[in-house]
């Protein structure tokens, strides 16, 4: 997917520019060429001659080098930009492009591309939630082709734990894949997404689940925000990563999800149910733990609500929504009816018995149900996966 496309690595002034050359690595790796552009400060702190060995290509550090080349660096750089990528970035380079300053190399190649630029800011927690840096964040996340990747929380170099250490660069290679791959078909479109296993409770210790991880909901999440969509997950229990930056609700309990479903889903141009939601839940939860005696004992269940029928019956006119179902016998037979039960516009139908397909994997094998169409997917990445069915239901 990345075969042959041209990134621009802005890298500044913080620790983290080690982490970048695992970003250079990976970018690689996967067929893209890469230019970097170093600020001054960013050379004091990694030698730009690694940068080159890496990326394969003269890495540019000063805005009034003598290039055996005649052409002005910044523009054709700027120009030759499928995707502008500033990792790490400084608060400085933050401040400094939020406010239009172009004054060496890097900030003038920003202001001159037209590319998409994405940027991971890298700094101490304190220069972080700084009010100022903070606006200028927001200020760029404001201009359509700024793109400000989620920072995480951990231990800095400097000895603070906090906000502000950049993407790791695993997560930022993904982005970028993601953002160079997915056509941007949400563009303005607001997309929920469930995912997870609800936990009923028997008692304060003890709980019914399943085996749901979570990983097809999150990759129906990241790959509609790659694709442009103001994305909503709402989260049951999950055992896979979850991706940084999403805006997240969490759930515990079938019932939960039904009150946080039913509130929040009348804001949503497409919904995609892929949590795994108890059918049943304990008629009552002891307040507390239930003792060990030497008898059997039963636990009675009753029926939760039925939430996607809920949606089917109360959907708003333009909004469209997928189901999923996973079936151990019969799958399309069983995934047709509930495509009609719950009358919504598609289910998503998992084999849970194929190999690669079902709970936990990073594979999938999926067929799309639509009333009048049957698509059986091969086995592909769920991330894969979850770019057909999205794809597939925008179609309708
Ligand atoms: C060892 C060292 C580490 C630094 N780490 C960071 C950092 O992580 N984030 C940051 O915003 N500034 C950091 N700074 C400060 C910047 O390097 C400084 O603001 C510089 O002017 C940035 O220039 P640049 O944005 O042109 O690279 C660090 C400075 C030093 C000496």
């Amino acid at each position: 997917m990345l075969k042959g496309k041209k990134i621009v690595l802005g890298l500044t002034g913080s620790i983290a520019v080690y982490k970048s050359c695992e970003l250079i690595r990976l970018l690689i790796k996967s067929g893209c060429e890469v230019d970097a552009i170093m600020t001054k400060s960013a050379s004091e702190l990694i030698r730009p001659y690694i940068i080159e060995e890496l990326s394969r290509s003269r890495c540019i550090t000063d805005t009034f080098e003598r290039t055996a080349v005649f052409d002005v660096k910044h523009i054709s750089l700027a120009k030759k930009a499928d995707l502008f990528v500033i990792a790490p970035a400084t608060a400085n380079i933050i401040g400094k492009i939020a406010n239009g300053i172009a004054d060496d190399m890097l900030s003038t190649t920003v202001m001159a591309t037209k590319a998409v630029k994405m940027i991971a800011p890298a700094m101490n927690p304190d220069m972080y939630s700084n009010p100022i840096v903070q606006n200028n964040i927001k200020k760029l996340s404001s201009y359509d082709d700024y793109i400000i990747l989620p920072s995480g929380v951990g231990d800095m170099a400097c000895g603070d734990v906090g906000k502000g250490r950049m993407a790791e660069p695993e997560d930022i290679f993904n982005y970028i894949k993601r953002e160079l791959s997915y056509p941007k078909l949400l563009k303005g479109k607001r997309v929920l997404v469930t995912c997870g296993a609800t936990m009923e409770p028997i008692d304060p210790v003890r709980f019914i689940t399943n085996h749901s991880s979570g990983k097809m909901g999150f990759a129906i999440a990241e790959v509609s925000e790659a694709m442009g969509a103001d994305v909503t997950v709402i989260k049951a229990n999950t055992t896979a990563k979850i991706p940084a930056g999403l805006n997240i609700l969490n759930v515990g309990c079938a019932r939960d999800m039904f009150e946080t479903v039913k509130r929040e889903y009348k804001n949503f141009d497409y919904i995609f149910m892929a949590a795994a939601v108890a059918d049943y839940t304990p008629l009552t939860t002891a307040k507390d733990k239930i003792k060990k005696s030497d008898g059997d004992m039963t636990v009675v269940l009753k029926r939760t609500d039925d939430i996607l029928e809920f949606l089917g019956k109360n959907k708003t006119s333009g909004q469209k929504i997928c189901g999923f179902s996973m079936e151990t016998r019969d799958l399309i037979e069983n995934s047709r009816k509930k495509l009609e039960k719950k009358n919504v516009h598609m289910i998503a139908a998992n084999s849970i018995v194929s190999e690669g397909s079902g709970f936990g994997t990073d594979t999938n094998i999926i067929t799309i149900l639509t009333k009048d169409k049957k698509r059986e997917l091969p086995l592909m990445t769920k991330e894969e996966c979850a770019f057909e069915i999205i794809s597939e239901l925008i179609k309708i």
